[in-house]
């Protein structure tokens, strides 16, 4: 965390009074395991033990929650009495993937509103950035190859969606809307994570959602061009040709450059909504498919995936991908993220799972009924008390393959979301109530407890400056139910 004005005065009132000890413990102690801490506060000594460094910052973290709200202040704050429970505290995550997505392609945000959004996320121990960083809207990262990716991908002719065009600042001289983060950059908001114990999990989406890449490099697509970056829908006009072998060495290109500025493990590689009639109405890709012998698209579309898995494993990632990998077959190994099913198939087929539904994890949603007192979102209705009452691991899955659950994430796309504030808006205190789910054991959760510690955890936030949704404003229960949301157009995830 930023050392901010409470800090400065309780580190002072530290130096004269009791000391503050972080203490690395070599060997296994109490199963602390990577992110484990034990914190022990009593009337002359505070002690943080772990076996990592993860540990003893979120022990940190606990004992800064420990404190009076106005630690977190970003002015210097007087007055205030800096008292500590006295607490022997043994704490470790349940899951070790406690993630946040941004899409920064729909609407982009500058380096360091997602600095800002990752002192949050550490707040509250979550360890995975997942950076939504191309689709059809704006491609945003640097490729020094391919330079038309961001002179050209990385801007459209307006905010787009029906937003206002003052809701934004992300414009050129020229007007254009939109930004990207050079390579610079990346490295920048890649080590600013590292220090708050945050893995950086770039996706690059392919076959679908390329309309920004294509706009750049047609000659590297399928569909009715000539391409653009649009202002808003626009996903089924093109997506990239398997059937063009330039095309996979372009993504080799790209991945490269990828692959060397994010350090951890995974590439996320998306995956979803991929519209089949570019390939349906493509002789070179139906040819190719009569050569492969593949009878649908489906099994194109896997074809693909499995190139791209072994392009990603050469490099030393994994690849990670949506719930539409399923599709066609599985690639070997491959890691799934769940936003419409396929989680249970794939971690009962031994594939690491990522569970990100949209039935608890988009935090885009409307989180009250009552739409006219809400921003404009994109639909959907999830309350608070639904992200809370999540369970990560999916009903029926089978208890040996429970560890291939590797946690949850919620996912923040940004249609009518163009300023960080509202990010915030949407993302708090929904990710607060999902950090824990990630973080807590299932049975110490209770949802009146949580709502009672809310209060004093929207003090934080507000001394943080992080503009959240007020738990009192509700649900909006007792508002006109919405409209069911259409079924989406995916709908079956299935490797048969
Ligand atoms: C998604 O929401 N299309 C993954």
């Amino acid at each position: 965390m930023p050392l901010v004005g409470g800090l400065i005065d309780w580190v002072a009132e530290q130096m004269a009074r009791p000391s503050l000890d972080f203490l690395l413990a070599n060997k296994s102690e109490n199963n602390l395991g990577q992110e484990g801490y034990v914190l022990s506060v009593r009337t002359n000594r505070i002690v943080i033990a772990a076996q990592t460094t993860t540990g003893l910052f979120y022990g940190y973290q606990t004992l800064l929650q420990l404190l009076p709200p106005e630690i977190f202040s970003t002015n210097k704050v007087s007055g205030v009495k800096w008292e500590i429970p006295c607490v022997e505290i043994t704490d470790s995550p349940r899951f070790p993937w406690r993630g946040l997505m941004l899409d920064v392609s729909r609407h982009f945000f500058t380096k360091s509103e997602v600095e800002k959004l990752l002192d949050v996320m550490a707040l509250h121990k979550l360890n995975t950035f997942h950076w939504h960083l191309t689709d059809d809207h704006g491609w945003r990262i640097e490729i020094k190859k391919y330079p038309k990716l961001t002179s050209v991908g990385a801007w459209r002719d307006g905010v787009g969606f029906g937003l206002a065009t003052n809701s934004t600042t992300a414009y050129d001289p020229d007007g254009r809307y939109g930004g990207f983060y050079t390579q610079d950059d990346i490295r920048e908001v890649v080590a600013y994570a590292a220090a708050r114990h945050i893995t950086i999990v770039p996706e690059i989406e392919m076959p679908g959602h390329a309309l920004a890449a294509l706009a750049a490099y047609p000659e590297f697509g399928t569909g009715s061009g000539p391409f653009t970056v649009p202002l808003k829908g626009g996903v089924n006009r093109g997506i990239y040709s398997p059937a063009n072998e330039q095309t996979f060495q372009f993504l080799d290109d790209v991945l490269t450059e990828v692959a060397q500025l994010f350090p951890g493990k995974y590439i996320h590689i998306g995956g979803d909504e991929v519209p089949k009639e570019p390939w349906k109405n493509d002789a070179t890709c139906q040819a190719l498919m009569k050569r492969e012998g593949f009878k649908n698209e489906e099994e194109l579309q896997s074809w693909f995936i499995r190139r791209i898995e072994k392009i990603v494993s050469a490099k030393g990632k994994t690849i990670l991908g949506w719930s539409e990998i399923l599709q066609g077959g599985l690639a070997q190994n491959a890691t799934v993220m769940d936003w419409i099913g396929g989680g249970r198939e794939a971690a009962s087929q031994g594939h690491d799972v990522v569970m990100s539904p949209k039935t608890h994890c988009y935090l885009d949603f409307y989180q009250s009924r009552n739409r006219t007192a809400e921003p404009r979102a994109i639909g959907g209705f999830l309350p608070l008390q639904t992200v809370y009452a999540f369970e990560p691991i999916p009903a029926k899955l089978a208890p040996e393959f429970h560890q291939h659950i590797l946690g949850a994430q919620g996912n923040i796309w940004t249609e009518y979301i163009s300023n960080l504030k509202q990010v915030e808006y949407m993302a708090f205190p929904r990710l607060a109530a999902l950090a824990e789910v990630t973080w807590s054991p299932k049975e110490v959760r209770q949802y009146d407890d949580f709502l009672r510690r809310l209060k004093l955890h929207e003090q934080r936030l507000e001394q943080l400056g992080v503009s959240y949704r007020k738990s009192t404003l509700g649900d909006g229960a007792d508002a006109t139910p919405v409209k069911p949301k259409a079924k989406p157009k995916t709908k079956s995830i299935s490797s048969q």
